[in-house]
């Protein structure tokens, strides 16, 4: 099944994709994270990316649409993958409509208000992509890794006035995707709103 995972920042994209890649052992992937570690190998890349995603802004259409393209011609994404973060601009999702088929757009809808504090709680293990939140999803060891015991850290973009601006772009540049996979006869959309577990359930269950 090839998936697309719609939704503002925090909503939980991240946390129930990769929790469902493992289980239906497809690749989770994720546009950000792609960027982020395009950033940490400091390849051409990543430099153009960087001070775009701090600020919260998009990076632009090409470069995106291109790194997806071939990212999708790996053997491990021809038996189905969950997009994470893209298509996030109308143009994108042009674009990907002309290289792949999508079976199913989830949007994940939560609460303005509950997005900032997902966001400004998070943490993540960078090597990994392991997503924890201080009070939702707390490690075992505060501040540390469950598996490998590394540091955690907060994203750069994590940071009040970039989260603002992330909000802000989605609400004007990705929210129309809802309308474009509504018309296709593809949107899904859970309550993300409750724990974690609850919200894997319903994702489940959309997709049964
Ligand atoms: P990206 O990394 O995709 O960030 P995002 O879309 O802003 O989404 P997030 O990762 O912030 O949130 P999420 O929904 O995955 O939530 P998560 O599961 O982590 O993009 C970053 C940047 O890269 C962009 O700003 C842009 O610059 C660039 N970029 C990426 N894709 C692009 C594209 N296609 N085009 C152009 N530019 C692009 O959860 C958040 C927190 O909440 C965690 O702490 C988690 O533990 C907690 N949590 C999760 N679920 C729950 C729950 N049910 N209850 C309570 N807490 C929960």
């Amino acid at each position: 099944m090839n998936l697309v995972f719609l939704g503002p920042p925090g909503a939980g994209k991240g946390t129930m994709a990769s929790r469902l890649a493992e289980e239906m052992g497809i690749p989770h992937i994720s546009t950000g994270d792609m960027f982020r570690a395009a950033m940490a190998k400091g390849t051409e890349l990543g430099l153009k990316a960087k001070a775009i995603m701090e600020a919260g802004d998009l990076v632009p259409d090409e470069l995106t649409i291109a790194m997806v393209r071939e990212r999708l011609q790996e053997s491990d994404a021809q038996n189905g993958y969950i997009l994470d973060g893209f298509p996030r601009t109308i143009p994108q999702a042009e674009a990907l409509h002309g290289f792949a088929t999508i079976d199913r757009a989830v949007r994940f809808e939560v609460a303005e208000e509950s997005l900032v504090k997902r966001l400004s709680g998070r943490r993540v293990h960078k090597p990994s992509g392991r997503i924890y939140h201080v009070e939702f999803s707390p490690p075992k060891e505060p501040g540390k890794d469950d598996v490998t015991g590394e540091p955690l850290i907060q994203r750069d973009d994590d940071k009040e006035e970039a989260i603002r601006n992330r909000l802000k772009v989605y609400h004007e540049q990705t929210a129309p995707l809802v309308s474009y996979y509504e018309a296709k006869g593809i949107l899904t959309t859970i309550d993300a709103s409750p724990e974690p577990d609850t919200v894997y359930e319903s994702l489940k269950k959309a997709l049964a």
